[in-house]
């Protein structure tokens, strides 16, 4: 049987294109689970799984949750606002407590880059990353591939333009790791304070005007402007960026071509997109929301099968 070549889904950059085929065939069975009327499967029931949260999130955490839900595993919730961080115990401390009530893995979204990488050599559990500050966010990626794949038939040789705010969006670094390790070719199109010095030792290409990277794609990912992630301003106002970089139907509609607009969520109506393309058939938003179930579900399962027990 194959299996995945890591023990923890840390980031992209640790995966290879086998992991990222055996993830996508293992959530095609469980996206049609999912579409049963019992939803549900036994894999999982002598796993148990923590889900950390130092930082907001509303469709990752309730993604993750029903996918541990929907393979019988046993879950516990900790969210940092209501948690003994704020007293001043150590990362490590907190997970190593919970670990000792019996917890198998452990998800965690926390602000700092590397926290999941950091856990996973201190800690004896499997690490999920579901987004570190800046950094990664992996199962986005892959639900985000996995959703060009269904829409497209397969990622290799599409062209992906990820507009926006790449500088501080762990959404676009796991993309671009994922989507080159696909065959897939890849611009990034936002103000060039938001595009990062070591862009091109990616392998990626820079565009900085919106219609040329929208007439050249197939798909564009739209990202949301990382606002808490700022100290300081880096384009003029919201209004020049969304006049600069928002895509409206008035700009899809004047293109010779289709784009399938993308976006991870939360949107920001108005700002990176207008409302009529978020609700337009050129989007697959609500896709990717509802393939993030399957693919998280194939990501866990394929790490649980991993576990001594
Ligand atoms: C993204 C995130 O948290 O990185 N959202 C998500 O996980 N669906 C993108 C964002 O916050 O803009």
């Amino acid at each position: 049987m194959s299996e995945l070549s890591v023990n923890h889904l840390l980031g992209i950059k640790y995966l290879n294109k086998k992991d990222i085929d055996l993830i996508f065939e293992t959530a095609d069975h469980f996206k049609e689970v999912i579409n049963r009327p019992i939803k549900k499967v036994p894999s999982l029931r002598d796993i148990t799984i923590a889900n950390l949260f130092f930082e907001n999130s509303t469709r990752t955490r309730l993604s993750f949750e029903l996918a541990e839900k929907r393979l019988s595993a046993d879950i516990i919730n900790f969210s940092a606002a209501s948690s003994s961080v704020k007293k001043g115990e150590t990362l490590i401390d907190t997970v190593n407590n919970i670990l000792s009530m019996k917890v198998d893995m452990v998800v965690m979204r926390h602000p700092n880059p590397g926290a999941g990488v950091f856990l996973a050599k201190h800690v004896e559990a499997s690490i999920v990353n579901a987004g570190d500050g800046a950094h990664e966010h992996p199962t986005q990626a892959l639900l985000d591939s996995y959703s060009i794949r269904e829409r497209l038939g397969e990622v290799a040789g599409k062209k992906v333009v990820i507009v926006g705010d790449i500088l501080h969006s762990r959404v676009a670094l796991s993309n671009i790791f994922a989507l080159k390790l696909q065959g897939a070719e890849v611009k990034v199109c936002g103000p060039k304070t938001l595009i990062p010095k070591y862009i091109e030792k990616l392998d990626v290409q820079v565009e900085t005007d919106l219609r040329k990277a929208l007439n050249w794609c197939d798909i564009a990912n739209m990202l949301r402007i990382q606002n808490e992630r700022m100290e300081i301003s880096y384009f003029p106002s919201t209004r020049e960026y969304t006049q600069q970089f928002g895509v409206n139907k008035k700009i899809l509609d004047s293109l010779d071509k289709e784009v399938i607009i993308m976006h991870p969520g939360p949107i920001n109506r108005g700002v990176e997109i207008t409302s009529d393309v978020a609700d337009s058939n050129h989007a697959i938003i609500l896709d990717q929301v509802q393939n993030g179930v399957a693919v998280r579900m194939a990501v866990i399962y394929l790490l649980a099968s991993k576990i001594k027990r």
